[in-house]
């Protein structure tokens, strides 16, 4: 089963260089046509050229394939529609959004600006928020859509200094968790990346035989896997340096109590108890807890 994106429009966000740049490169050599969207700008979100996205583009034509530049900010609702319309008009529909644009403004918590906070929400939450709306209708119409929104370790499981950095990381799962199920009679699958890779983002943070072998090359497979023809849904998908791995928010099966005025001492003393993974589940949506919560409460049985 090889996975074939001829005819197959793609917007990858912040495509300029590091990781997106592969996506685009990945994406454009399995027949894609690619929106190279990038800003241009510092990892801490300043400045702005489409010096890079050019090259990106210069670099997928060359190999033969097809791409456009785009320099719209994430960040801003009406460049990215217009990004979205202008790929629509010359390509016919957009079938594949990857948003991979993000900034970093590390800090400790006790020392982070509301400003520095702000400003990493706007690119990665709202910035994934911007694009997906934009090719959302495009895709319920055309019942056909891929999107792949770029999470991380540091929301999933925590990072010191990226409080700004991991609340937006974690913020893309809940998003993707939702807008995979409204999207499931449309034919959208809607899932999200987790990477590692050597790029400026990391410079400095590991030796460079890591930085070497985190290649960010490496990573793009995971993405040609969620955007392809069958491609999973609402699935978070690691990579980094040759291994994937997935992510899953599981539900314990917990211990029922019932009421009573020591229900706080109880829940605190089986903490351990109630965490045990043994049997865990594993919620298609919210909903699947009230059921657990109520079944376990005697009120009939799960529904899942
Ligand atoms: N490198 C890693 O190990 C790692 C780990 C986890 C998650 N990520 C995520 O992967 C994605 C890519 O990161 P990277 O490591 O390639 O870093 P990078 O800095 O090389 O790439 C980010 C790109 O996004 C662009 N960008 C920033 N703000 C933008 C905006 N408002 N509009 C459009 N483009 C914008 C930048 O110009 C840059 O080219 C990011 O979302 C990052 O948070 C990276």
């Amino acid at each position: 089963m090889t996975i074939d994106l001829t005819n197959r429009v793609a917007i990858v966000t912040g495509a300029g260089g590091g990781l997106g740049r592969q996506h685009a490169l990945a994406l454009a050599k399995r027949g894609a046509k690619v929106v190279v969207n990038d800003l241009g700008g510092n990892l801490d979100g300043t400045g702005r050229s489409l010096r890079a996205a050019d090259e990106v583009v210069r670099e997928i034509r060359e190999a033969g394939g097809e791409a456009i530049a785009n320099g719209a900010s994430v960040t801003d609702l009406a460049e990215v529609e217009a990004m979205v319309a202008e790929a629509t008009e010359r390509w016919g529909s957009v079938d594949i959004l990857v948003a991979n644009a993000g900034i970093l403004r590390d800090k400790t918590f006790a020392k982070m600006e509301i400003d520095d906070f702000r400003a990493v929400l706007e690119v990665h939450v709202m910035g994934s928020v911007h694009c997906a709306k934009a090719v959302w209708a495009g895709m319920r119409e055309r019942s056909y859509g891929r999107i792949v929104f770029t999470s991380s370790s540091s929301g999933l499981f925590g990072s010191f200094g990226q409080a700004n950095y991991s609340a937006a990381k974690m913020a893309l799962v809940g998003l993707m968790n939702t807008l995979a199920l409204e999207g499931a009679r449309y034919n959208i699958k809607v899932n999200c990346l987790a990477p590692t890779a050597g790029t400026r983002m990391l410079e400095g943070l590991l030796p460079a035989d890591h930085i070497a072998a985190l290649d960010p090359a490496l990573v793009s497979p995971a993405v040609l896997a969620l955007v392809a023809e069958d491609a999973p849904t609402k699935t978070v998908l690691c990579a980094g340096a040759g291994t994937f791995e997935s992510a899953k928010t599981i539900l314990t099966k917990g211990i029922h109590f019932g009421a009573g005025e020591d229900l706080p001492e109880k829940v605190l003393g089986a903490l351990d108890r109630l965490s045990d993974t043994d049997g865990f589940l594993d919620p298609k949506e919210g909903a699947g807890q009230y059921t657990h919560e109520l079944a376990m409460a005697g009120f009939g049985p799960e529904q899942g």
